[in-house]
């Protein structure tokens, strides 16, 4: 008794937020959701508890997680050369950070948690923010999730196999058992979730840490050969490929949005949200510069881009017989990063579906365990699709072309509302140039792949956002439902002992 559920939704409604908290050691969002100690007398306002330093840990937490141990190779191979893919990786932070600026200036401006979903709504209206929260329940975060969970795979195979080639259907197994594992961690319980989380989060800096001390190590004995050899003319660059290459850096960078949705809770928000950005974005830029340089004092560029996970190569290149550190700190790390996603995505999808966005059945809650477990488990099994049919280098082109899409429209709604809200108060103001940067730069990265390669993957994603549009209408706009859809969820409500969190267990 005495669950006061209005308390609860509050601390859900913070979406990426509550997992944003998550990365961040001390805080602990489960609480609430477990109803222990909501308030229910303050349903909206949540403790203002990120201060800056938990502001930057949450930035690097969120964006360092299985990119820089397997995008580094892919970007090679698509570029061809040890100088552009230098400079690729480097202007991949600098866009995030322009980007991350640009964020600021909407979330001091308008702080609901709610974040893309909020701005749209504010700059466009209802259809254009209804069809992000469709595709990111849908496409984003899933993806996010097979991505995250392939890489996982990856590196727990490889010491079995000893740098040959691994088996696909072998980690596509690894890769849904780790989908499962997470599912249950997540359904059992909201505190064990983001006690993994905090663990976990801790091992991906210290694979980071292996990394640049033992390729420092290596450059101070002198070994620089793969390094002096730029390739500047060796490229294979055309225009769309390096808009592909893009994609498979800024997979590493994504994240350097998610203090977003936390804007409610940091405190003093027009100081520590662009200071937190200006300081996180360039130390995770920095790290990768390092891993880079490290990777390629080690190894040469055929071995990078011929390696299935790099990091293990570098580990049995140089740890000796502490090779085995190098997969467990990646497959951990990883762990963590997948586990966090699904977190998220458990409450972007409660807070769409409560919008009525989705089904119903995705907003319940489990009548003992108080985890969003309909909505855990639809992600996983669009997830696990994801990992049967894609690859990661396919689902990294599919996540990241329709990620940009709507960071260029976030971009797009910080210009239109400069003019048609000029006076509402923008706590911290972001210099015009910015979002047109940002703004041109996506319209880039959207275009150039589609007209230089089409793929099938450009398709897909377009076909989810349009058929977006078709939900939207008969079914948001009008209200409609489908006839036998009560039937359905009166029956899954007893097969997943879930009920609406409207209900008050008084
Ligand atoms: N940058 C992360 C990685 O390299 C992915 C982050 C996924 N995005 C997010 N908003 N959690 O694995």
């Amino acid at each position: 008794g005495g669950l006061v559920w209005r308390g609860c939704s509050a601390s859900c409604d913070a979406e990426d937020g509550t997992a944003g908290t998550l990365t961040d050691g001390n805080a602990n969002p489960g609480d609430k959701l477990e109803g222990t100690d909501a308030a229910p007398d303050d349903p909206v306002h949540l403790k203002r508890r990120v201060g800056l330093f938990s502001g930057v840990a949450l930035i690097v937490g969120t964006m360092i997680g299985s990119g820089i141990f397997v995008s580094p190779s892919g970007l090679l191979e698509r570029t061809g050369s040890v100088g552009i893919s230098f400079i690729i990786w480097m202007s991949c932070g600098l866009l995030s950070l322009l980007g991350a600026l640009a964020y600021a200036e909407l979330g001091t401006m308008n702080t609901s948690s709610g974040a893309e979903y909020a701005y749209f709504m504010d700059a466009f209206g209802g259809p254009p923010a209804f069809l992000f929260s469709w595709v990111s329940t849908l496409v984003l975060k899933p993806s996010q999730m097979a991505i995250i969970c392939l890489s996982f795979a990856k590196y727990a195979v490889e010491p079995f196999v000893s740098e040959c080639e691994p088996p696909e259907g072998l980690v596509k197994l690894v890769a849904v058992i780790c989908i499962v594992m997470i599912l249950a961690v997540n359904c059992y319980s909201v505190n064990l979730a983001t006690n993994v989380q905090n663990i976990f989060t801790a091992a991906k800096l210290v694979a980071i840490a292996i990394i640049v001390c033992g390729g420092a190590y290596k450059l101070i004995l002198g070994n620089t050969r793969h390094l002096q050899e730029p390739n500047f003319a060796s490229s294979t660059a055309t225009l769309g490929n390096i808009a592909t290459a893009f994609y498979t850096g800024l997979w590493a960078y994504d994240g350097w949005n998610n203090l977003n949705y936390v804007t409610e809770e940091i405190k003093n928000p027009s100081k520590n949200l662009p200071m937190s950005i200006i300081i996180g974005i360039p130390l995770v830029t920095l790290c990768y510069a390092l891993v880079n340089v490290s990777y390629l004092a080690v190894m040469s560029v055929s071995e990078m881009t011929d390696s299935e996970a790099v990091a293990v190569t570098f580990g049995n290149r140089l740890l000796g017989p502490m090779a085995w550190l190098m997969p467990l700190a990646v497959t951990i790390s990883t762990f963590g990063s997948a586990n966090g996603t699904l977190f998220v995505a458990g409450r972007l999808c409660f807070a769409a579906s409560r919008e009525g966005h989705l089904l119903d059945i995705l907003s319940y809650v489990h009548v003992r365990r108080f985890t969003p477990a309909p909505g855990l488990i639809f992600h996983s099994l669009i997830a696990t699709a994801m990992v049967l049919y894609g690859t990661i280098g396919s689902l990294i082109d599919f996540f990241s072309f329709t990620a940009w899409i709507f960071y260029g429209g976030a971009m797009l709604a910080l210009i239109v509302m400069r003019r048609t809200k000029p006076h509402a108060p923008r706590p911290y103001k972001v210099p015009i140039i910015i979002p047109y940067i940002v703004l041109l730069v996506s319209a880039y990265l959207v275009v150039a792949p589609i007209i230089d390669l089409p793929q099938w993957e450009y398709l897909y994603a377009a076909a989810f956002i349009l058929g977006g549009l078709v939900v939207y209408v008969p079914f948001v706009k009008w209200g409609y439902s489908l006839p036998f859809m009560d039937k359905i969820t009166v029956l899954l409500q007893m097969v997943l002992e879930v009920v609406p969190t409207s209900t008050t267990f008084e």
